[in-house]
């Protein structure tokens, strides 16, 4: 996409971003205007659009503060009071404060903020638990699971032998039956929890028992929902989980990063797999980043967010029936949506091209009904976490149901329409 630069109009229609970075984006500006305006002219996508793309958020000021902070230029590799380098007192201060509210938040003895990525820490996990070769059970890619969680595209797929459990065909609902049979059958070193576009809670407790009857560690990758379970609005995995890995962007509304939490036996094993095994040295801004969203996510005004997140998804999946759009498992749990657009004669790829020509973004996604060699899917993937956090409740969402619905049948005028309602609702004035 060609951006011009900044104009005296951008910078007009971007000031309440310019204000919250006022020092930065000014020496942005004044340097280099050319990437200014893509940053810019990004704010605007962003913010005369709806977001609906589950896996995103609008992180506060606060957080984009310390990730623009001199952070980024201290090297600490190791552990606060164990680093191989000199200077490291103040981000020692800023590692403990996100390991201890980490901590706190969760009801966990141990918390490593250091994992650059969801896929970081999932990988991480595995570092410390298995070695190559071992066998792993994980929720069936077409299902539901994570590149991380057995595709041959990715190191877990190459690396270890992953075996795929799914849901039932009528319910879309966890097979634990199934689950159960393969866990006997196939004698996992360890089994995966956790999704990206399940939208049910997952019965930890179930997945704990199964694991347990074969001897395996469960993983519960919950990238998806932590920041759900931190706000009091979905089952924590935390008491289940021999290792929660988990993103900090997503409903955790920090960060782009990765986390995980366990308990002190696991600690050191945990620790060693991220540095020196995974990774180089800690991106401190990002760490302390992480500290700020994890404070902001203590708060009870972040579980009263929570909270309308899912009671948002509610009412969208509902407003998406009324459209031709089932959701998958007949509705949600948590924040996120998938929804079946065969009805209207389209394929997920073609549904989120005409989203996108309305300025609403979203995912499209495979349902397990699909059949898999084709590459052609039916459902898209939505989630709530964006708009909730612009302030957008239940009536916004019957309307973007609305507007969905009319873009998907290629009617005229939606665009317009989806920047006025995005317009209403600025997403740094509310947070
Ligand atoms: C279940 C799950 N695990 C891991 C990840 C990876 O996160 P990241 O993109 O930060 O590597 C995702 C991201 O979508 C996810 O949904």
């Amino acid at each position: 996409m060609a951006v011009a630069g900044t104009t005296p109009e951008t910078d007009a229609r971007t000031a309440p971003y310019a204000a919250a970075h006022a020092a930065d984006f000014d020496a942005l500006r004044r340097q280099d205007p050319e990437l200014a305006g893509v940053l810019l002219a990004e704010y605007e996508r962003q913010t005369a659009g709806l977001q609906l793309i589950a896996a995103e958020n609008f992180a506060s000021p606060a957080v984009l503060a310390a990730l623009g902070s001199p952070l980024t230029n201290k090297y600490a590799e190791g552990y606060p009071g164990q680093r191989h380098h000199g200077g490291c007192e103040l981000v020692d201060l800023a590692e403990r404060l996100a390991i201890e509210r980490a901590c706190a938040l969760f009801g966990c003895a141990h918390a490593n903020v250091q994992p650059y990525s969801g896929s970081s820490a999932v990988l991480a996990a595995y570092a410390a638990l298995l070695v190559p070769g071992d066998t792993v059970l994980a929720m069936s890619l077409p299902h539901g699971g994570h590149l991380t969680h057995g595709s041959p595209a990715n190191f877990s797929g190459r690396w270890f032998d992953f075996a795929g459990y799914g849901v039932r065909p009528g319910t879309g609902l966890i097979d634990y039956d199934q689950l159960r049979d393969l866990a006997l059958t196939r004698h996992p070193k360890a089994i995966v929890a956790g999704s990206t576009s399940y939208p049910r809670h997952i019965d930890y407790a179930a997945f704990r028992e199964i694991a347990d009857e074969v001897e395996a560690y469960l993983i519960v990758d919950a990238a998806h929902t932590l920041g759900l379970v931190a706000g009091g609005a979905a089952p924590s995995p935390v008491p289940y989980a021999d290792v929660v890995c988990a993103t900090t962007h997503k409903t955790l509304r920090g960060p782009r990063g990765g986390i995980i939490l366990c308990g002190s036996e696991l600690a050191a094993r945990i620790d060693r797999a991220v540095f020196p095994f995974t990774q180089g040295g800690p991106q401190m801004h990002t760490v302390a980043a992480t500290g700020v969203a994890l404070g902001e996510a203590a708060t009870p005004a972040f579980a009263e967010y929570a909270h309308q997140v899912v009671t948002n998804a509610q009412v969208l999946a509902g407003a998406l029936a009324a459209q031709e759009l089932p959701p998958q498992t007949g509705g949600t749990d948590t924040h996120l949506i998938t929804a079946d657009v065969s009805a209207l004669d389209l394929t997920g790829l073609l549904a989120r091209g005409r989203c996108a020509a309305a300025r609403i973004s979203l995912d499209k996604c495979a349902l397990p009904s699909d059949p898999v060699p084709t590459g052609s899917v039916s459902g898209i993937r939505l989630g709530t976490a964006a708009v909730t956090t612009q302030g957008m409740r239940e009536s916004e969402m019957e309307r973007i149901a609305k507007l969905v619905g009319r873009a998907l049948r290629g009617e005229g005028g939606v665009a317009v329409e989806v920047a006025e309602l995005a317009a209403a609702f600025p997403p740094y004035t509310r947070l």
